[in-house]
């Protein structure tokens, strides 16, 4: 492991439940690999513009067809792009907001799932080009959705799952802390899990 790429994107700062949980993976990874290099990725302060025209016509030219509105924003999304390609290990700190992902969140998927730089089209439909890396996802949710009548809502992990998995990342943990919202008595619950979960996802990968 060299170098870690940590995306945090709930508003929360170290209130933050999937910020706090992520951070110790972090944490750990970095205890067992004093090398590696720990790269911050905090879309919710430091946040993305929206892709627009420039980028969506840009993206499909080659660099030296670009314009200069359209080279500009194609600038941004390949250091995003160069940023996780660099790394080996991603870990994402992700808030569930209405079901799905944060748009700040959204925003950074945008860029990053490029054509020709982290999929591409071959003979037998669309693949990911970011091979050979490990992602670990700490997912917070005010609900439950691992199990129970509120499964199919589950737009967040879902989502996650396919949009990484389509640009190569299959090796993915998932770590829950869920129920936040629910008590007490579930917010402990969902504590002592979450510890459980990454504790088990950091034996496999670590
Ligand atoms: C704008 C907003 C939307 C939310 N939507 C949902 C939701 O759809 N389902 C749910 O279970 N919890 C929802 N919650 C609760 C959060 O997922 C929960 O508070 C979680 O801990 C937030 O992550 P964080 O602690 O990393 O900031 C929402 C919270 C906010 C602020």
């Amino acid at each position: 492991m060299k170098n870690i790429l940590f995306v945090i994107s709930s508003p929360r700062g170290w209130q933050s439940r999937s910020h706090q949980f992520a951070s110790h993976i972090v944490d750990d990874l970095k205890s067992r690999h004093p090398a590696a290099t720990v790269t911050v990725r905090d879309v919710a302060r430091d946040p993305l513009p929206h892709i627009g025209e420039a980028f969506v016509t840009g993206q499909g030219l080659p660099p030296e067809k670009r314009g200069p509105a359209q080279a500009r924003a194609l600038a941004l999304s390949d250091a995003l792009v160069d940023e996780l390609v660099a790394a080996d290990t991603i870990v994402l700190a992700v808030p569930m907001y209405n079901w799905g992902i944060p748009s700040s969140l959204k925003a950074w998927i945008d860029h990053i799932a490029r054509p020709g730089r982290t999929y591409c089209r071959s003979a037998n439909g669309p693949e990911g080009l970011l091979k050979g890396k490990k992602a670990v996802i700490v997912v917070a949710r005010g609900g439950v959705y691992a199990e129970g009548p509120m499964q199919p809502f589950d737009f967040q992990e879902s989502y996650l799952r396919a949009v990484l998995g389509f640009i190569g990342i299959t090796d993915l943990h998932v770590v829950r802390v869920e129920g936040v919202g629910m008590g007490e008595e579930a917010l402990r619950k969902a504590a002592v899990s979450a510890k459980a979960q990454a504790k088990d996802i950091l034996r496999a990968i670590a």
